[in-house]
């Protein structure tokens, strides 16, 4: 009995571990969007929604798993690279799988723009920052961009929600548009 009391301390040291360790080395922890923002993301994207998401930073999966169900012909890859969130997406999976879902572990600064139709973010701003000049070089025209609390600096919004929560979280959905 206290081996496998040992054992779950050591599981759950070395899970808190590295999370403590990624958030240090990313700048970000794995802080998942909230049921209400996740509503008002939902209601940004258009219904008739059928190429590929990339969401940068999965995370639980919160926005992906959410993204895959009600956007069945959509092909929806979540990058994530902490270790302890990727390895439990990837347990979602198995639990709740879904046909039109990729969870990948690596940096979404490798992610390949060029066929998406839709990037999700929740990220903050200095990713934002780096993030833009990749989205301009690689994403089609009409792609959308959709970002929860931190926003495409430089950028106009084609839409803006605000979530009826306490920070009124903003919502922003941006499309590239080329000449
Ligand atoms: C605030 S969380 C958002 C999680 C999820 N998108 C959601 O809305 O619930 C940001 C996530 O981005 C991940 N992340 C940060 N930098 C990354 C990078 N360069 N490549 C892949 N994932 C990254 C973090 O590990 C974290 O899980």
């Amino acid at each position: 009995m206290f081996f496998v009391e040992l054992t779950a301390l050591a599981i759950v040291s070395l899970a808190l571990l590295s999370i403590f360790w990624s958030t240090i080395t990313l700048g970000i922890s794995p802080m998942p969007t909230s049921r209400k923002v996740k509503q008002e993301v939902l209601t940004l994207i258009p219904g008739d929604l059928d190429g590929e998401v990339q969401e940068l930073g999965a995370g639980w999966g919160t926005l992906a798993w959410a993204v895959a169900s009600r956007f069945p012909r959509a092909r929806v890859i979540g990058w994530e690279r902490s270790p302890f969130p990727f390895l439990f997406c990837r347990l979602r999976l198995l639990i709740q799988p879904r046909e039109n879902l990729t969870i990948r572990f690596g940096d979404f600064h490798r992610a390949d723009l060029k066929h998406a139709h839709l990037v999700l973010t929740y990220l903050w701003t200095g990713a934002m920052l780096r993030l833009g000049p990749k989205f301009d070089a690689e994403l089609p025209d009409g792609a959308l961009v959709i970002s929860h609390t931190f926003a495409w600096r430089g950028r106009d919004p084609e839409l803006t929600h605000t979530t009826a929560d306490l920070y009124r979280t903003p919502v922003y959905r941006y499309r590239i548009t080329r000449p």
